[in-house]
């Protein structure tokens, strides 16, 4: 195997899809190949995420300002990397772990170690002539993803009144992607359509799902499900995957529903989550109850755990140790993968790998900050991790990785 060593070294400060300032970042290799990559931004973030480095400059972008994590890149980072021989990703990522030298990666910030880790696979990518998914995943792991669509959208993403953050459709049956998105995209136009014509708001919130103000979860599903059957599909073939991030609500051992102004216990929470999957066609549900709540978590895994699969996100942020508890716990069964909750490529494929060995599923995922990079679609197919989460068909943001992933079945082919 060659060595990627490195000659140059670039951080930038970009936009997100929220117009908030992100870190990018250009690696060059010693033999001209070139990588960029933009790191992504959440809202419902995980108290147990990787730092993500903001300056905290009130008098630029309102204290969102990302120079100090860019200059990082440009000094520390820069300095490290081009002194280093015989680099290849893990080398990489273990160097950058160890200048940062925190649990955290505070010091440098998860948001520029990421820029650099996932432009540095790009650029080896590149050294070998290889299409990105193709470098990460050899031959033998390509497979491309069901998306898990989210086309209702509330909680943090949306000034609307719902609680549920997502509310999600999967093309369970698509013998192809394209045809999966293809019927996707038709039930979002039909839903909006549905929307329209009952006189309810159809913007969008961050990662393009409808907006509306509802009475309630079942009102939701309820449309969901309309818009499916208007769209000429059953639940069979279409089912509903909901993403409650309910860590938002936890306080005090009980949650406050922000929106509702409801409290509820987890107790009543997994009933009224037993009461749902009884009567819709739900398969799939994330952050159930909250990140530290592990106890509530395993009673959930045994109460609905063999009916559906139960994802952590906030529980797991992407992170061998977390994951690593919740197996031992048993608690969830997928685990939600957003390199950015960690900081790393090679920490990320490892926590894939771990999943796998363990029999959870994985399901790669973008961050309600986005930006036009698709690295998350070449992680997808690479890992082939099977199910993808990345927003709407609408905003350029989610369309991009929707479009990456067709032109990658397309090469497969
Ligand atoms: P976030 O939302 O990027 O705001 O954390 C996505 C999710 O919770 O899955
Ligand atoms: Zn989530």
């Amino acid at each position: 195997m060659k060595n990627c060593n490195i000659a140059k070294v670039e951080g930038f400060e970009v936009l997100d899809s929220r117009s908030n300032p992100t870190v990018a970042a250009r690696v060059i290799l010693t033999d001209s190949s070139e990588g960029f990559a933009i790191s992504p931004s959440g809202a419902s973030t995980g108290e147990f995420e990787a730092h993500e480095k903001r300056d905290g400059d009130k008098t630029r972008y309102g204290g969102k300002g990302v120079k100090s994590a860019v200059e990082g890149i440009n000094g520390e980072i820069a300095e490290n990397l081009l002194k280093a021989k015989s680099l290849n990703q893990r080398k990489l990522d273990e160097l950058l772990i160890k200048i940062d030298s925190t649990q955290s990666k505070s010091r440098l910030g998860a948001n520029a170690i990421l820029a650099v880790s996932l432009a540095y696979a790009k650029a080896c990518a590149k050294s070998y002539q290889m299409p990105l998914y193709r470098y990460l995943g050899g031959i033998s792991h390509l497979k491309m993803p069901v998306p898990m669509m989210n086309i209702l959208n509330g909680g943090a993403h949306a000034s609307n009144n719902i609680d549920i953050q997502e509310f999600m459709i999967m093309p369970v049956k698509m013998t192809d992607f394209s045809e999966g998105l293809r019927m996707c995209s038709e039930i979002y136009h039909t839903l909006g359509g549905i929307l329209k014509e009952n006189g309810k708001a159809t913007g969008v919130g961050d990662e393009g799902g409808f907006a509306p103000d509802l009475s309630g979860d079942e009102e939701a599903i309820k449309l969901i499900i309309q818009a499916i059957n208007q769209a000429g599909y059953n639940t069979d073939e279409i089912k509903i995957a909901l993403d409650v991030a309910s860590s938002e609500w936890y306080k005090d051992g009980v949650y406050h529903m922000p929106k509702r102004k409801r409290q509820i216990t987890a107790e009543g929470l997994i009933n009224y989550y037993e009461g749902l999957v009884e009567k819709y066609p739900i398969v799939s549900i994330e952050d159930g109850v909250a990140e530290e709540d592990w106890p509530a978590w395993s009673r959930l895994t045994e109460r609905i755990g063999k009916k559906i699969q139960l994802v952590g996100d906030d529980l797991f942020v992407t992170n061998t140790a977390r994951l690593k508890k919740g197996i031992a716990n048993k608690a969830g069964n997928a685990i939600l993968i957003k390199p950015n909750q960690i900081g790393t490529l090679t920490e990320t494929l490892d926590v894939i790998a771990l999943a796998k060995e363990n029999g959870y599923k994985a399901v790669i995922s973008h961050r309600s900050g986005e930006s036009e990079d698709t690295t998350i679609a070449d992680l997808a197919v690479a890992t082939g991790a099977g199910q993808i989460k990345t927003g709407a068909p609408c905003r350029t943001d989610r369309v991009a990785k929707y479009n990456r992933l067709l032109l990658i079945e397309n090469e497969l082919k």
